[in-house]
């Protein structure tokens, strides 16, 4: 396939919130890649027919965000380098990626044989623009934005809700007192505990009883809280009132389903940081990251450009195809 072919949609979360169905839909069977986060849905497929055929599956295609050819292969560059995440820089979302081509090619098809050289080179230049441009940025994965809420000091253990994607990628860096995991299905939470088992055999760590009243017993006695599930109105409000109820009101949550829609009964409860609030602090703090990210921006452009004009990153160009980088935004 040629490069001019890659079609991507963007959808973003905010104006085309889709179910996990409506996600399904839009993959048909195996004739476009979709890939998941909570902050968007990105769709790919190939051809001016693998997109007229995704308009027709999916009625929000045709106001959706679309790339083709350079732009498309520069837009899936920005997000998989986490150009495109709130959280600027982010980690996390290229093992999402990741996980979700793997899980795509696991039932092999045309689109798959069709897209796999570009979506290894894909990988190839993401793992360079990390490098070179995004090394040392700070702190930009949601397991470090935690540690440092949380620090190292805790007044008691610290209960981690949740044993999903996000919960694995925050579990390693909680380090203050002893690690209480709880999920609504235990045996996620027991191969979350496997996991930080393997990185840090010294770690102190318990899987709890999955029912409401073992989790609320640990929300009355943990010293910090770490929430990686959504916002549940009919659990939530218990989960509070054990909060609220402990004796002397210390101890901080960090709520990371927490979003921009926010949640009334969270809005007044101590030493919460919602994932929101996370959002607002580090856009404070922009600036100083502004300079290495405008550059990661750019080397996706110019990254792309190249790959558009032939397969050997090192092939010699003429001054013709400087053209080419006016055309991508970076
Ligand atoms: N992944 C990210 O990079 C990221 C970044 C920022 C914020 N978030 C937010 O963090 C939350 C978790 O995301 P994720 O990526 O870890 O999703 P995930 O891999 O799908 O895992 C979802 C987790 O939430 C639990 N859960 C879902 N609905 C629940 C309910 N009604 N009651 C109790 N537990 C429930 C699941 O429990 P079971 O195992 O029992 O299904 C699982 O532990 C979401 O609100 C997401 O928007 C995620």
């Amino acid at each position: 396939m040629k490069l001019a072919e890659l079609q991507v949609l963007h959808l973003d979360a905010a104006a085309f919130p889709l179910t996990v169905a409506e996600q399904a839909a839009a993959g048909g069977h195996g004739q476009a890649w979709v890939i998941g986060t909570c902050q968007r849905t990105v769709v790919v497929a190939a051809g001016r027919e693998g997109r007229g055929a995704l308009v027709e599956r999916m009625p929000q295609a045709a106001q959706a965000q679309g790339y083709t050819g350079a732009e498309a292969y520069a837009f899936l560059l920005r997000f998989a380098c986490g150009l495109e995440s709130r959280l600027v820089g982010e980690t996390e979302i290229f093992g999402q990626i990741k996980e979700s081509w793997r899980e795509f090619c696991a039932s092999p098809g045309i689109l798959s044989r069709q897209l796999d050289s570009w979506v290894q080179l894909l990988f190839q230049d993401t793992k360079e623009v990390r490098a070179r441009q995004l090394s040392g940025l700070g702190s930009a994965s949601y397991g470090s934005q935690v540690r440092r809420l949380l620090g190292t000091a805790s007044a008691g253990p610290t209960l981690l809700v949740g044993a999903g994607q996000l919960a694995q990628a925050v579990a390693p860096w909680i380090q203050a007192g002893e690690l209480l995991l709880w999920n609504r299905t235990r045996d996620r939470a027991l191969e979350l505990a496997k996991l930080v088992a393997e990185r840090n055999p010294q770690r102190a760590c318990r899987v709890l009883e999955a029912s409401a009243a073992a989790e609320l017993a640990a929300w009355s006695t943990a010293g910090d809280v770490v929430m990686c599930v959504p916002p549940d109105h009919a659990r939530d409000a218990a989960r509070i009132a054990a909060w609220q109820a402990r004796a002397g009101h210390q101890g901080r949550i960090v709520h990371l389903g927490l979003g921009d829609s926010g949640d009334a009964g969270w809005a007044e409860v101590s030493g919460l940081t919602s994932l929101a609030s996370l959002f607002d602090m580090l856009k404070a703090q922009s600036d100083l990251r502004s300079v290495q990210v405008t550059r990661a921006r750019r080397a996706c452009a110019e990254k792309a450009v190249l790959r558009s004009l032939g397969p050997s990153p090192t092939q010699a160009h003429g001054w013709e195809d400087l053209a080419a980088f006016a055309t991508i935004s970076p």
